[in-house]
């Protein structure tokens, strides 16, 4: 039977009973290697907390937050930044677009990235920009939605190992 994979924006009451799939999706993603904000050793707990914090944000209207299910169980998920300096009131950042080691190269990632331009749009927002680890996999996958580049900040983070790693920014008008 086909797989079915179904994209939703979690409300306030979901995102909480969702807290431990969203943290084991982070944790799964940071086990392998991924530069997203944390470093190694990075516990369950750790990503559980990071959640809950993304969620108060969520709730207060400063965030959304969207999850991917494949069959049920949450693989995936991605972030619109909606609340940025005043100046800014037409443009959000992506941020955190994370799909389980388990669940690539599904194009999971490109449906909630498509999801994630869709809320922003219904937000009003009409200017994206996020970035990505130069010459990654989320590199690749923004190149291929359409993502203009702007430049590439040489030694901009860290991997969890402590490896420093460039970051590329992008942009997207909506
Ligand atoms: C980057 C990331 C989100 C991509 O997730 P994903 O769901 O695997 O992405 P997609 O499936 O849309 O695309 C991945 C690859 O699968 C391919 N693919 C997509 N659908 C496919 C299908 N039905 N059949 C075969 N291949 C497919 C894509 O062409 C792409 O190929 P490429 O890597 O050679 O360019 C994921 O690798 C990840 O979570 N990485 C760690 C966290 C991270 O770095 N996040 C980015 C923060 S900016």
């Amino acid at each position: 039977m086909a797989e079915q994979v179904e994209i939703r924006r979690l409300s306030p009451a979901e995102l909480r009973a969702q807290l431990d799939g969203l943290a084991a999706v982070l944790h799964d993603c940071v086990a392998g290697g991924a530069s997203v904000g944390y470093m190694a050793p990075f516990s369950h707990a750790d990503a559980r907390s990071a959640f809950e914090g993304f969620a108060a944000e969520a709730e207060q209207g400063r965030r959304l937050i969207l999850a991917a299910f494949s069959d049920g169980q949450l693989v995936g998920t991605a972030q619109v930044v909606l609340e940025l300096m005043p100046n800014q009131p037409h443009r959000a950042e992506i941020a955190k677009v994370l799909v389980h080691r388990s669940a690539r190269g599904r194009g999971i990632a490109g449906r909630l990235m498509e999801r994630a331009e869709d809320e922003a749009r219904a937000e009003g927002k009409t200017l994206l920009v996020l970035d990505a680890v130069t010459g990654g996999d989320a590199a690749r996958l923004y190149d291929r939605l359409g993502w203009t580049t702007v430049g590439v900040v040489p030694n901009f983070a860290l991997y969890p190992d402590g490896r420093p790693c460039d970051t590329t920014y992008f942009w997207k008008a909506l």
